[in-house]
């Protein structure tokens, strides 16, 4: 089996917004990784954008970035820049969230919010929306959305529908995360350095705190001594909670920086309320929305991350019975998505189609 590589084309299934009206839309760190995503993303799913504005610090000020072909000069974040705005999304990590998303709100916009700062606030709905879209609040009710972390947002579309099938009890997970989710400083850190390091030179890292050439380190997160696990893990454990409605979910999990530049993978292993045969599990997961099965056992071609790299779907293979589970209700897989695009911009750019287009 071989699997395109071309960046998945325009999308045939984005809804097309009902309101008819062209929308003003800000990006709030219009400049970041994400930020380059959305742009992309507002111009390849058609979204109907009237103005573009596109806002990030003083740092920036008096750059300017492409839509539709035409630049558009970057503006330095203030509470005024968000008037008149129907739809903000966020990007700029969860201090600016916290400080300018209740502003935006409060003047009129769906915010979007991609930080950490609100997915755990019990009135802000925190979506995936092929997994839980019903969460997205009513119209003419909340104005501000959560955006999930990125490996929540991948796991959960392989989990999502097969938690609709038998309930998920436990998930061991390790993951192998990519650059980009530390932003674009770290993607052309990781570049640098492999090729100082190919070059035979020495490389001092500004970004991450390790080597990251040829070399892989615990999320760079920090660690709560009291529970032993880093701010990345625990985001994961709680988000999946959340989303899949499942308080009592028994989540373990290891995160890893991997040298890959943006999709993020990950081993999963799912304990069942009751048994759930792989072929079954595989079945689910052919036909689930915006999951992609890669799982040629012949070829050993399963999902990796140059192949979920600009791609929309989550790549998900592997699908085997854990047989360290003697009861038939455990299961193995491997999931890999493309860290910038449903850990991010993608799934923002979902949750504000499915808004605006009520
Ligand atoms: P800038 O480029 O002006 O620093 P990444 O996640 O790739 O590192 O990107 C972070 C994004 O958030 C960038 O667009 C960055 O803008 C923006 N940003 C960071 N801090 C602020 C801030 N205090 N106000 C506005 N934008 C910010």
């Amino acid at each position: 089996m071989s699997l395109d590589l071309a960046p998945s084309p325009v999308r045939s299934d984005a809804p097309a917004p009902s309101s008819g009206r062209a929308l003003t839309v800000a990006i709030v760190g219009a400049t970041g990784a994400v930020g380059a995503e959305l742009i992309d993303q507002l111009e390849r799913r058609a979204f109907p954008v009237g103005e573009l504005r596109l806002l990030a610090s003083p740092r920036s000020a008096g750059r300017s970035l492409t839509f539709r072909g035409r630049p558009v000069a970057v503006q330095v974040l203030d509470d005024d820049a968000f008037d008149g705005v129907d739809v903000a999304f966020f990007s700029a990590g969860a201090g600016v969230s916290r400080r300018y998303g209740p502003v935006a709100a409060a003047r009129g916009a769906l915010v979007v919010d991609n930080s950490s700062a609100f997915r755990m606030d019990e009135a802000t709905p925190l979506v995936v929306p092929e997994v839980n879209g019903r969460d997205l609040p009513a119209e003419g009710a909340g104005r501000l959305v959560a955006n999930p972390n990125c490996v929540t947002a991948v796991a959960v579309m392989a989990l999502g529908p097969l938690h609709n099938e038998v309930p998920i009890r436990r998930v061991i997970a390790a993951t192998y995360q990519a650059a980009s989710g530390a932003g674009a400083a770290a993607m052309e850190e990781l570049r640098a350095s492999t090729a100082a390091y190919l070059d035979g030179r020495a490389f001092q890292p500004q970004v991450l705190k390790h080597p990251y050439a040829f070399n892989l380190f615990s999320h760079d997160a920090a660690v709560d001594p009291a529970t032993g696990y880093n701010g990345e893990e625990s985001k994961v454990m709680d988000e999946l909670r959340k989303i899949l409605g499942a308080p009592d979910l028994r989540v373990g999990i290891t995160c890893v920086r991997v040298p890959v530049l943006r999709a993020h993978a990950m081993a999963l292993t799912v304990e069942f309320a009751s048994p759930l045969a792989a072929e079954r599990a595989r079945e689910i997961l052919s036909t689930a929305p915006g999951v992609r099965l890669v799982d040629d056992v012949a070829a050993n071609h399963f999902p990796m991350p140059n192949e979920a790299s600009g791609r929309d779907e989550v790549l998900v293979g592997r699908i085997r019975p854990d047989t360290s589970d003697p009861t038939g209700c455990s299961l193995a897989l491997f999931v890999v998505g493309d860290q910038l695009l449903k850990g991010a911009a993608l799934n923002a750019i979902q949750i504000a189609e499915a808004m605006v287009g009520r």
